[in-house]
């Protein structure tokens, strides 16, 4: 009896993600560094030391990457390696990124350059960072910079990574740098951000005129706990603007969404070719009257939700195939720049990426314009203030010997790219478990 193959569009990217501050070691001139050597804010005191030693070889992780079948990557630069003080460039730094780009050319591999993950150069977080307005032409200034040299070996650019997070975990939450509780600062940064995304896709643009400029937008579906408690309902609302409704209204309309702003932004109208959607699970928002600091939203899972590891929420890939649709309206090419899960002993792992995959392919069939599936993430790396405790990779990582091992997991997405499709014998073989949900009769 033939049985249904999930197929994927020939011309479909398949990679992975990383970013500078997480793989390349020796990033000491940002403020993440110097977040990680203040006592108490990194999981069991961690620091990011050598990473995974990408900036004395990465290719050994490239060739790993083209390996299994891969024909995209994406990483990014570090900007207090290429501008280490203000307007002083160095040439040295974007010749080993001009290097890291080549050698994957050389393997088939096309890259994505985020121009912003996470980390600002010290200078620049000692003038403010993203709360000083200055900040925005400094961006496009180092993003031109950054395409003037790497043009050539690139045209697909991510400008900044989870303006989202960059705005709640630094500067209400507190545990990324500069670790501030300030709802004010949270919004004028956030609309800093995207003032600076829009500022460097004029600067990439001018550059390079066939550029394919998008930013990577975190996405966390808020479902009211009792869908008909209007109360849940009514406290889910400011959550899901916070993390996803804002951004994209404010760019879909060139007009700031609350509680972003108000009034025009039209600096932000028409400044992307393509958006990144960074996926990894949902949110339960409850009502909750103690919760005053919070706007009386108690985030949490579903009772009966499977968990991540790491307390890092639910298993939701229901998630993934709603926000590429709500993200469709923007009207522009969908990646999905990021997506995984930490999973140490890979025994979730490739369910979790098996039925991630169905739900991207299901969005595919109803026409939503999904050009690439970047898996976060090749090798397990430093995870931020969750230090070397979270592991993602595709490949274990033992940091101090820099040893990697595959995960099964790496054999499963190798399969789906050689593949270009999920077929009932991946299934079987991977995720036996999803077989009855995925080819049902
Ligand atoms: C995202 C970040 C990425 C990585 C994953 C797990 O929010 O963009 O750097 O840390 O989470």
């Amino acid at each position: 009896m033939p049985e249904a193959t999930f197929s994927f569009p020939a011309d479909m990217r398949w990679g992975v993600a990383t970013s500078a501050h997480q793989v390349e070691g020796g990033n000491t001139n940002n403020d993440w560094w110097d977040w990680e050597q203040q006592p108490g804010r990194i999981a069991e005191g961690h620091t990011s030391g050598k990473a995974c030693d990408w900036w004395t070889n990465a290719e050994a992780d490239f060739d790993r990457a083209a390996a299994m079948g891969l024909n995209a990557l994406r990483l990014s630069v570090e900007w207090s390696r290429v501008e280490p003080s203000p307007g002083e460039f160095d040439d040295a730094a974007l010749g080993r990124y001009w290097e890291m780009l080549t050698e994957l050319r050389t393997r088939g591999i096309e890259p994505m350059v985020t121009l912003h993950h996470f980390t600002n150069p010290l200078w620049l977080a000692e003038q403010g960072g993203w709360e000083n307005r200055d900040t925005v032409p400094l961006f496009a200034r180092f993003a031109g910079r950054v395409v003037r040299a790497l043009g050539k070996q690139c045209d697909l650019w991510c400008t900044i990574n989870e303006p989202s997070i960059i705005a709640l975990l630094g500067y209400m939450h507190g545990s990324f740098p500069p670790g501030r509780n300030d709802f004010r600062a949270a919004m004028a940064v956030l609309r800093n951000l995207l003032l600076g995304h829009a500022a460097a896709y004029g600067a990439v643009h001018e550059v390079q005129p066939s550029a394919r400029v998008g930013l990577a937008h975190t996405m966390i579906p808020m479902d009211p706990a009792s869908p008909r408690s209007r109360l849940d309902r009514w406290a889910s609302r400011l959550p899901d603007a916070l993390m996803n409704e804002a951004i994209i209204s404010s760019l879909a309309r060139g007009r700031w969404a609350l509680p972003l702003g108000v009034g025009p932004a039209w600096r932000l109208r028409k400044t992307l070719d393509w958006v990144g959607l960074n996926y990894y699970t949902r949110h339960i928002v409850r009502f909750d009257r103690t919760q005053r600091r919070a706007f009386f939203a108690r985030q949490g899972q579903a009772p009966d939700a499977e968990l991540l590891d790491g307390g890092f929420g639910e298993f939701h890939p229901r998630g993934i195939f709603r926000c590429i649709r709500r993200l469709r309206r923007l009207g522009v090419p969908i990646y999905i720049t990021e997506n995984g899960t930490p999973d140490e002993d890979d025994d979730q792992r490739p369910r979790h990426l098996l039925a991630h995959l169905h739900q991207v392919w299901h969005a595919i069939q109803l026409c939503c314009p999904v050009m690439g599936y970047y898996h976060w993430t090749l090798v397990d790396n430093f995870e931020w203030a969750r230090g070397w405790t979270m592991h993602f990779g595709l490949f274990s990582l033992d940091h101090k010997t820099q040893k990697r091992r595959p995960r099964r997991s790496a054999e499963l997405y190798a399969s789906i790219v050689r593949e270009q499709a999920i077929t009932p014998r991946i299934i079987d073989e991977y995720a036996p478990d999803l077989r009855s949900e995925l080819l049902p009769g």
